[in-house]
């Protein structure tokens, strides 16, 4: 196993590099859902890269991507998830708070989730039953944060379309929100927010940090507290129990309210 990791690992060096040199280019952008949903030559490019790098080393294994969804995952045997840029808005308006996200699951069950930092190009590993590892180090969370302790990362939609926003700051110590699964994932992963509550999601966006979560003792919760699965979509809340369920509980009255 360790040889394959540090293999998957030098796939997403190589990717990362794929994703810098093409800042020297101009973006192809177009847009796919809405006109905030953008994708680029890069996520294409980034995407068709780690495929065949994969397909290359694991013939018998599956190999989803973001942009060649085709509209469902089916879990049995081995599979592969992987999202080439996490956070496109950002990379494309900012030229930061990206990533590249990646997982790998048997019948189900996650194996391996990678996290790949764009900003700073460190890789952060879970490894099924061994723990979370960044750049080879173990990290541990402390178990300890409530609502009231803790910044909570809500996306747009959550704060203003479904109005959690007020709730949820009046309840926690306050808000932060990068824009991207991967960058507001690794505030929970490094212990800088207590959760990550997202609105719209596709099974990419947090099939690593299901993972992640299995490993840290962490939550990756739906809307009715059941724990997400690798090919769900839609709301997600990612992060300490504690502070998953009071935002659960938030946001449950909420939609009551609004029915
Ligand atoms: C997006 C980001 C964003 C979330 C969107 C995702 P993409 O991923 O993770 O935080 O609000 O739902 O689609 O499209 O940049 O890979
Ligand atoms: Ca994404
Ligand atoms: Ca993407």
């Amino acid at each position: 196993m360790e040889k394959w990791i540090e293999k998957i690992k030098d796939i997403l060096k190589e990717a990362h590099r794929l994703i810098l040199d093409s800042m020297k280019e101009s973006l192809t952008i177009e847009t796919k859902s809405n006109r905030r949903d953008l994708v680029t030559q890069v996520d294409k490019n980034v995407q068709k890269f780690i495929t065949n790098q994969l397909e290359t080393l694991f013939v018998n294994h599956k190999v989803v991507g973001e942009e060649s969804y085709t509209g469902s995952i089916d879990l049995n045997g081995h599979v592969w998830i992987v999202d080439p840029i996490d956070g496109t808005a950002n990379f494309v308006k900012q030229q930061k708070d990206y990533g590249i996200l990646l997982s790998y699951y048997n019948d189900g069950i996650g194996q391996l989730g990678f996290i790949l930092d764009g900003n700073t190009g460190d890789i952060y590993v879970a490894i099924k039953d061994q723990g979370v590892f960044v750049n080879d180090k173990r990290i541990d969370i402390k178990q300890n944060l409530s609502l009231k302790d803790s910044l909570i990362s809500v996306s747009v939609e959550g704060l203003f379309i479904r109005n959690y926003g007020q709730k949820i700051s009046s309840k926690a110590f306050g808000i932060r929100y990068k824009g991207a699964a991967v960058q507001d994932g690794l505030m929970v992963i490094n212990g800088q927010t207590g959760a990550f509550l997202a609105l719209q999601s596709g099974p990419w966006d947090f099939a690593a940090h299901i993972v992640f979560a299995k490993e840290l003792g962490l939550k990756c919760l739906k809307l009715d507290g059941s724990n997400r699965q690798a090919n769900d979509h839609g709301f997600c809340v990612f992060g300490q129990e504690e502070v998953c369920r009071e935002l659960l509980e938030i946001v449950k009255g909420i939609d009551n309210e609004n029915c």
